[in-house]
Order: C-alpha cells, then sequence, then structure tokens
C-alpha cells in the first residue's frame, strides 16, 4: 500500500484546516443552544473540562495514529495492528461521518439560504419576532431545504475533488482570521446592548443545581463534536503531516482556538438573547433568531450580516471538506486518479442521506423516532453514542497497539515534550478518557436510573 501523495504544504496550513474541521457549527450553533437548554455556565464549564482534559489528549491520540503511520484512517489502524478487528475503527469512523455530514449539511443550508437573504433583506428596524418567524418559514419549507442542503453538499464536492492541499488548505488561511475578527465586532455589540450583562452571567456563572446526568452527557459529546473526535478525521488530516512538526504544539493550538471561538459565540449570543427578552432556550434556531437581531440594531448591520453569514458558511464547509475527505481517502487510498469519482459518489449518497433531515423541521416534524424528530435523533446518536465510542475504542487502542517508548518518539518530533506532560497525557488516554466515557455510556443506557430503582428497593 501507498503512502499518502497528498501532503500540507506548511505546518500554519495543517493547524488551519485541522482547526477548520474543529470549528464549525458545534462551536458557534450547537453549543450556544445546547447551553442554552442544559443550564448555561455549569454546562460550559464541564464542557470545557471535557475538552481539556479528554479532548486533548484524544485529539494527540488521533495524531500519533496519523502520523506516524501516514496513512488514511482504516489503514492506519490495519498498519499498526495488522489481522486484527481494530481497523474497525476507521470503518465506525466512515460511517459516523456519513452520517454527521447528512444533517450537518442540512444546518449548512440553511446559512445558505440566510446568506441569499441577507444580500436581499432590509433587516434594519426588524424585531427579534419577526427573525423568528422568519426562521420557522424557512426551515419548514421542504423544497427549499431540500434545495439549500443540496447545494451545499455541491459546493463541498467541488472542493474535495480538487484535493487536500489546493482546496482545504488555501481557503482556511484567508477565512479563519477573519471569522475571528467579525466575531469580535459582534461580542463588542452584544456586550454593550442594555441588559447584556444577565446574559454574560448565564453564560459564564455556573449555576450547578442545573446540572444532571444529561447535562453532563451532552457537554462529554459537545466537546468531542466541537474537536471533530472520535471519527478519526485527526487521523487522516496528520498523515498529511512531515515529521518535523511537533504534534503536542499542534494541538494545543487547535483546542486553544476552538475553545476561544466557542467563548466569542457564546459571548455574541447570550448577552444578546437577555438584551432582547428572549428566552435562551430557543434550541436550533437560536442563532438564526438572535444574531440577526444584532445586526439589524448596529450601524452598517445588514453589511456586518452579509460577512457573518459568509464566514459562517465558510467555518460550516470546512468541517464538512473534514467530513468528506475522511470517506474519500478511505476509498482512493492514496490512488488521487480516484479522487474525483469517490467524492461524486459518496457526497451523492450523503445528500440522500440528508432528505429526511431537511423535512424534520417540515411535513416530517410529526414523524418521531424514540420521541424525536429524524434530524434530532440522528444528531443524538451521532453526538451522545457513536462520537464518544468512537473516542472510547481510541483511548484503549492507542496505550495497547503503540509501544509507550513509540509513542514518546512520534511526540518528541519536531520538539521536545517533557516526561512529565508526556505522563500526564498517557494517564488521562489510558485511564481517565476511558472510565469517564463508559460512565457517561451508563447514562445513554439508563443505568444509573435502573441502578436506583434496584438500591430503592432493597434498602
Ligand atoms: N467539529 C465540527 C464542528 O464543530 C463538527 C465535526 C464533528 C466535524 C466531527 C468532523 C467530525 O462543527
Amino acid at each position: 500500500m501507498s503512502k499518502n501523495t497528498e501532503q500540507w504544504s506548511s505546518k500554519l496550513g495543517f493547524i488551519l484546516a485541522a482547526a477548520g474541521s474543529a470549528i464549525g457549527l458545534g462551536a458557534i450553533w450547537k453549543l450556544p443552544y445546547v447551553a442554552g437548554t442544559s443550564g448555561g455556565g455549569a454546562f460550559f464549564l464541564i464542557f470545557l473540562l471535557f475538552t481539556v482534559l479528554l479532548g486533548l489528549p484524544l485529539l494527540l491520540a488521533e495524531f500519533t495514529i496519523g502520523r506516524h503511520t501516514q496513512k488514511e484512517a482504516v489503514t492506519a489502524y490495519r498498519t499498526i495492528a495488522p489481522h486484527t478487528k481494530w481497523h474497525w475503527i476507521g470503518r465506525l469512523g466512515i460511517v459516523t461521518s456519513f452520517l454527521l455530514l447528512s444533517f450537518y449539511s442540512v444546518v449548512g443550508g440553511w446559512i445558505l439560504i440566510y446568506l441569499f437573504r441577507a444580500f436581499t433583506l432590509n433587516i434594519h428596524g426588524m424585531t427579534p419576532d419577526q427573525f423568528g418567524g422568519m426562521f420557522q418559514e424557512t426551515i419548514a419549507n421542504p423544497a427549499l431545504a431540500i434545495f439549500a442542503h443540496f447545494i451545499f453538499m455541491l459546493l463541498t464536492i467541488l472542493v474535495i475533488q480538487m484535493g487536500v492541499s489546493k482546496g482545504i488548505e488555501r481557503s482556511s488561511k484567508i477565512m479563519m482570521p477573519a471569522l475571528f475578527l467579525l466575531f469580535i465586532v459582534i461580542v463588542v455589540r452584544s456586550l454593550t446592548l442594555d441588559g447584556a450583562m444577565e446574559g454574560v452571567r448565564f453564560f459564564l456563572l455556573p449555576d450547578f443545581s442545573s446540572v444532571t446526568g444529561e447535562t453532563v452527557l451532552f457537554a462529554l459529546g459537545q466537546a468531542f463534536f466541537s474537536l471533530s473526535l472520535g471519527v478519526s478525521i485527526m487521523v487522516t488530516y496528520s498523515s498529511y503531516l512531515k515529521s518535523k512538526e511537533s504534534l503536542p504544539k499542534s494541538a494545543t493550538s487547535i483546542v486553544a482556538l476552538t475553545i476561544f471561538i466557542s467563548i466569542l459565540a457564546g459571548l455574541a449570543i447570550f448577552p444578546a438573547v437577555f438584551a432582547f427578552g428572549l428566552e435562551p432556550t430557543e434550541g436550533p434556531p437560536l442563532i438564526f433568531i438572535v444574531l440577526p437581531a444584532v445586526f439589524s440594531s448596529i450601524p452598517f448591520g445588514s453589511v456586518f450580516f452579509i460577512l457573518f453569514m459568509a464566514l459562517l458558511l465558510f467555518a460550516t464547509l470546512t468541517s464538512a471538506f473534514s467530513l468528506l475527505e475522511i470517506i474519500v481517502a478511505s476509498i482512493t487510498k492514496g490512488d488521487e486518479t480516484k479522487r474525483k469519482k469517490a467524492a461524486w459518489i459518496a457526497g451523492l449518497l450523503i445528500f440522500i442521506m440528508g432528505v429526511p433531515s431537511a423535512l424534520s423541521y417540515g411535513i416530517l416534524a410529526d414523524t418521531l423516532f424514540f420521541g424525536l424528530t429524524f434530524f434530532d435523533f440522528l444528531d443524538y446518536l451521532v453526538s451522545n453514542i457513536l462520537l464518544p465510542l468512537g473516542a472510547l475504542l481510541i483511548a484503549i487502542f492507542v496505550p495497547l497497539k503503540i509501544k509507550k517508548t513509540t509513542l514518546f518518539e512520534e511526540l518528541s518530533k519536531g520538539s521536545s515534550i517533557k516526561k512529565v506532560w508526556f505522563n500526564i497525557w498517557y494517564v488521562l488516554l489510558r485511564y481517565i478518557a476511558p472510565v469517564a466515557i463508559i460512565i457517561a455510556f451508563f447514562h445513554v443506557i439508563g443505568f444509573w436510573d435502573y441502578l436506583n430503582r434496584v438500591l430503592f428497593r432493597i434498602f
């Protein structure tokens, strides 16, 4: 089997592309609404702890697998543990990416519609209520939602068929920094609205009385979702990285950037939610109602609205690229002549898979799976079960199948890593991560409730 022929042209390119995968709807759209419905500051704090204590070590673990083998996800596991079933971790990642991208792209479609609106609509003086109505109309329209989802997938396919360094890297270098800058403008406006402080308090002051088992599970899922972990995307991305680059440094920058954007998103949204008298429990529509309302209250709001939607679209696209890339790379296995065809076939199948999600807020709103709409069901399955499961397997795989000395060597390339840090990483990965994830899983299968009932009967 050949080595990868694709390579990042610079370390910055790799960091931006990996950060581009990480930063997307997770930090900007999902975190605020999940925090809003799951207790605000307490959720955010738990999310931060998981991101640093579990997310960062797992990110490094995925990087180590990828760079050590220089192979895409499935082949990488096979190279380390030949003739075993471990490569199913890669397969699981591919199935998860497939499902994830199918509904991710639906939200990408909503953003496209809003970008188009941003050009044509005069938002000046519109009320949050009107924005709410507009959002409901948008997502309930079946033809529009499907069409927009299709266009989003089309854009993703077009970039991925061009290949990694030309397509992904070049665009990330310009747009990621622009996204940071624009966010700062929004945060400043949001924080200076009357009554903004209540939102800051809601977002940053933890109130642990609202924490339930569900909060902890969602925070764990959110931490993995935000860093694109558990699907071996970071294995594939780091396989394109030269060995003179330092993995710990790259991983730390990516986690820091993701946390930074998450904080900016929260500070952009919650102050405005409270200032406008809205509810933080709005759910998925939250940013589509709150941010336009912020823009309608500032000078040149329409221009900022266009810019923001364009950058949000970009952040969403760079994550979508990584999701399609891992699938395509597992088909081409380094044979670039197959890239085009693989991108089109996989992309179109994902589009079809996403159709029921696109209809979930319209004609399929009442068709429920385990009490959830198709869209919410897929999101729950992916975020709270498949991503943590993938992460759990990776946390078990790395210490079990790669020698400690080899791991140390791989992490020391590019710049030396202190033995203490290495040992902390190793303990977090080998012991803490699996235990934490398994405890969260017990929650999913209702084990804690069961235990409670049994104990109640005994005593
Ligand atoms: N990290 C992306 C986001 O936050 C989503 C994602 C998850 C992408 C898993 C790839 C893999 O939007």
